[in-house]
């Protein structure tokens, strides 16, 4: 697997605690915490400061998010106490059609929905920086984006992590002029410390800036990016562009044992899923359990949650996602009446599908949380490292190949091993299912922001960071958490390196589990906790990662 190298380097340095009463910005780059954190200088609020983060990691971190890419917003406004969803997640092109990712024989074209222009959804982050600015922000988009236009315009340094992501996409970014002109350096990935400079975004960053939403969507940058994609056999229109619009949605809710769950809707999987699990679980007597019944739970309920995500969830704006229905204590329960607690069910008593394990892949997360309450929870994608390496050109926006997270066969996994079905089959302007879960948690006590990339498994990290709340956990114990992760099909416990005692493997074993041992370590989580009493914060950036935590004292 591609990232056995990447994530080890940092693994004793990197967990990083601060507390304060003041605000936090936890991210998946330095250099994206700190523009947070001036903006919150500055006296801006923390949806300012997200969009200084959302805009300055789409320059800094190409590999994982991006102006051509899109996301979750999850945030909490104080003053009214409302929690909402800004949806700003591409969409399919107007001119996509569910079988466009198969030849003439029905199969799957391999890489079709993951290199190149096809594989682009119509990009939401862009308009959702807008709509935050216009909504919830005091400062303008010329203080906002100041960061973001400086790094894209002066350079920033790469890493070994840079090096890595460029090195597995190497193949595919050569393929696009503009893109092999930015990222690589000869047609190869740089070495650590090359300086990356992005004068064409800068100048898309400025325009956005000074125009807003309609200088990306509208006008000549609109149509540049239209005609870079057609002529390269994508398939996107000015018409596409034009008609991009956020969705604020309610986010879904939940309980576990006295802690409040709030996380996002469709078109992500994440909110139903983790609810499902945290209620499942609620059935049980969880922390009485030894380690090897915890383990075996977990993997049983993470089943369970992954089944129903693979046959019902997709955009509601297109086809009836039963959420209800699928959070209802019924459901559960009848869930939790198949689970045997000295035996595994095979999936295949579930469904039929068989697939192949997933892959690790790129995106990001970063958590605020400002001096007067304000949250924010976010988690942004491009979908793969460098997403579809196409840039368009004379932008410099690297395009997204978040198509793959639509089913582009019943069946058939995507690229990290997730199946699906009519719910999340590809239809014009349908938004793709997505894994992403940003999360609010709050006890009688304490009060958590948190979320991780990590495709498939970013489901199952936050519901292991969320019991490691619950239970009393710091930030930093939530987010350098040992991982394991179970997702239905294949039937299968992966895990991180050593996570899994020798006796926790023994009883799953016995249980009729099959379990593999992962190369490497994976995701990378970012969380802030507030002590309601002390008002003191905490904020953790996930050791495997090489971000930053920061608290404003
Ligand atoms: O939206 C999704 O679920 C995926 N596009 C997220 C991809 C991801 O997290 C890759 N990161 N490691």
């Amino acid at each position: 697997m591609f990232l056995r190298f990447i994530l080890f380097a940092l693994t004793l340095s990197t967990s990083l605690h601060v507390h304060s009463q003041q605000a936090a910005v936890a991210s998946a780059h330095p250099l994206a915490t700190d523009a947070g954190m001036e903006i919150l200088k500055k006296g801006g609020n923390a949806f300012d400061a997200a969009i200084a983060i959302t805009a300055t990691l789409a320059v800094v971190e190409p590999y994982s998010s991006g102006i051509g890419g899109g996301g979750f917003w999850l945030l909490h406004v104080k003053k009214d106490d409302r929690n909402v969803m800004i949806d700003g997640r591409e969409r399919a092109p107007l001119a996509a059609s569910r079988n466009m990712y198969l030849d003439k024989n029905a199969n799957v074209v391999p890489g079709a929905s993951i290199d190149g222009p096809l594989s682009a959804g119509i990009p939401g982050v862009p308009a959702a920086i807008e709509h935050l600015a216009l909504n919830y922000g005091k400062l303008p988009l010329s203080v906002t984006l100041e960061a973001a236009i400086k790094h894209a315009s002066n350079g920033f340094k790469t890493d070994e992590h840079y090096q890595r992501m460029a090195r597995f996409r190497e193949e595919a970014l050569n393929k696009s002029t503009d893109a092999a002109k930015i990222f690589l350096l000869n047609r190869k990935a740089p070495l650590p410390g090359t300086l990356i400079t992005q004068p064409d975004l800068a100048e898309t960053l400025r325009l956005l800036a000074s125009k807003g939403a309609r200088g990306f969507y509208q006008g000549e940058l609109a149509d540049k990016l239209v005609d870079s994609v057609v002529s390269h056999g994508g398939i996107w229109s000015k018409e596409d562009l034009a008609a991009y619009k956020v969705i604020e949605r309610v986010p879904v809710s939940g309980e576990y044992r006295g802690m409040k769950v709030v996380s996002v809707a469709p078109p992500s999987s994440g909110g139903v899923a983790l609810i499902q699990m945290l209620s499942m679980l609620s059935g049980f007597d969880f922390e009485a359990l030894s380690d090897s019944e915890q383990t075996h739970l977990l993997a049983e309920i993470m089943r369970r949650a992954y089944r129903d995500r693979a046959e019902f969830l997709g955009d509601a704006d297109y086809v009836k996602v039963p959420v209800n229905r699928l959070i209802s204590q019924k459901h559960v329960d009848r869930m939790v009446s198949t689970i045997q607690l000295d035996q595994a069910t095979p999936s295949t008593e579930l469904s039929s599908a068989i697939v192949d394990a997933g892959k690790e892949t790129d995106t990001t997360h970063f958590s605020v949380v400002d001096k007067d309450g304000n949250r924010v929870a976010a988690t942004l994608s491009i979908n793969y490292p460098f997403g579809s390496c196409f840039v368009a050109e004379g932008t410099g926006v690297l395009l997204n190949d978040e198509m793959d997270d639509f089913s582009s066969k019943p069946g058939v996994p995507n690229v990290y091993g997730l199946v699906g079905a009519e719910a999340n089959a590809i239809e014009p302007g349908k938004r793709m299912l997505s894994s992403m879960t940003p999360t609010f948690l709050e006890t009688e006590d304490r009060l958590a922001v948190l979320g991780t990339p990590g495709g498939s498994r970013i489901i199952t990290m936050v519901l292991l960071a969320t019991l490691e709340f619950h239970k009393g956990g710091s930030a930093g114990d939530m987010v350098n958490r040992g991982r394991f992760h179970h997702q239905y099909l294949p039937d299968k416990i992966f895990y991180e390196p050593d996570v899994l005692t020798e006796t926790v493997l023994k009883s799953l074993f016995e249980r009729g589990h099959d379990t593999e041992m992962l190369d490497s370590s994976y995701g990378n989580m970012h969380a802030i906790v507030l002590d309601k009493k002390s008002m003191q914060l905490e904020a953790a950036s996930d050791y495997r990662g090489s971000g930053s935590a920061r608290v404003i004292h």
